[in-house]
């Protein structure tokens, strides 16, 4: 089973060939992101318009890099969403296209399933079932993941998105869009301990995370001070060490309540140096093992859809609607 898999639900164009067999064959990514800095976010509207102008040149691309042709690709993949809509139209318009005059089946992905069954394109892929967190610019969840398609949500943020305190802190710092790996790096040049953020949600049970606070907790730390490098690393540092220390927490809770041996890290977020310090910690701690994917894998990306296309099309479950795209979309929801 080949897939070609098209990803355009944000700001990265971004197209794969994975076979059942080989594994991944090719993959290409076109990253908006110069062009969106200007305007200090995503413009949807430039989004759509450059996904229709950098998708079939990438689909080319990557074809010829797996040396494939419409003749060895069995299905076509794509995400249909969470996302901007006119951008998840683009691919999703273009793959059932592609489907129909090929005549080979196209397959809508959710994002976040693509995201979570990333790790399985390393070399030593997790075996399900497994304890996901999902943390993107978009999301932030706990999932425990019992098998291909069977998706249960733990937790979840009830504001902000991991990714979003990020890149709003990271905004205040005066990085920019998106700032959440810039802030990282000057993160590692600040001082531990001058500034204690608040962990959100830590006096509580449960399982859910809340990040909005913090991004205020940082404001208010720059607030009437001289905004030189070292106050901004100093800030950047306490910043990302409450994330990691919520989000590692809330982890450790997870993997005690379910009992998993497996902890996925997928997302964004998931490039993050410290946080997968910090899981690494938690997992030996509760005699559990780490799984991440490569940081190219982390973000967007379209090996991650085809990957998801081709377990969904071996497994026959790839029949839905004729094409579909929606910006909103729970993981696990039919
Ligand atoms: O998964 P992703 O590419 O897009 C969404 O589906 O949202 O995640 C992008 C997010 C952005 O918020 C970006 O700032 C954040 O991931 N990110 C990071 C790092 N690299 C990317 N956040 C913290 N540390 C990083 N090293
Ligand atoms: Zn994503």
């Amino acid at each position: 089973m080949r897939v070609l898999g098209i990803e355009t639900s944000c700001d990265e164009t971004a197209v794969a060939v994975y076979d059942g067999g080989r594994g991944l064959l090719s993959h290409r990514l076109y990253s908006q992101v110069t062009m969106h800095q200007a305007y200090g976010g995503v413009v949807p509207e430039l989004a759509s318009r450059d996904h229709v102008r950098r998708l079939l040149p990438l689909v080319r691309e990557a074809l010829a890099d797996a040396q494939s042709d419409q003749d060895s690709i069995d299905g076509i993949a794509y995400t249909a969403g969470p996302g901007l809509i006119g951008a998840l139209l683009v691919g999703a318009g273009f793959a059932t296209s592609l489907g129909l005059s090929w005549g080979k089946p196209a397959v809508g992905i959710h994002h976040l399933e693509g995201h979570l069954l990333a790790p399985l394109l390393e070399p030593e892929p997790p075996g399900f079932p497994f304890l996901a967190l999902l943390v993107s610019g978009g999301h932030t969840q706990l999932v425990d993941v019992a098998a291909l398609g069977k998706y249960r949500i733990l937790g979840e943020t009830l504001d902000d998105a991991a990714g979003e305190a990020f890149d709003k802190t990271a905004k205040q710092l005066g990085l920019p869009y998106p700032g959440g790996a810039a802030l990282a790096k000057l993160a590692d040049q600040g001082a531990s301990g001058r500034f204690m953020f608040p962990r959100p949600m830590l006096d509580r049970p449960g399982l859910d995370f809340s990040f909005s606070g913090l991004k205020t907790a940082a404001l208010v730390a720059l607030r009437g001070r001289v905004l030189d490098d070292t106050l901004r690393a100093d800030v950047a540092r306490g910043f990302q060490e409450a994330v990691v220390d919520t989000l590692a927490e809330k982890c450790r809770r997870a993997l005690e309540v379910t009992g998993h041996r497996r902890l996925v890290i997928a997302g964004g977020v998931g490039a993050n140096i410290r946080l997968r310090e910090k899981l690494a910690q938690v997992v030996r701690g509760a005699g559990a093992e780490l799984y991440f994917p490569r940081t190219e894998f982390c973000t967007d990306n379209g090996a991650m859809i085809a990957l998801a296309g081709c377990l969904r099309m071996t497994a026959g479950m790839h029949r839905g609607p004729p094409m579909a795209a929606r910006a909103n979309w729970e993981l696990g929801a039919e």
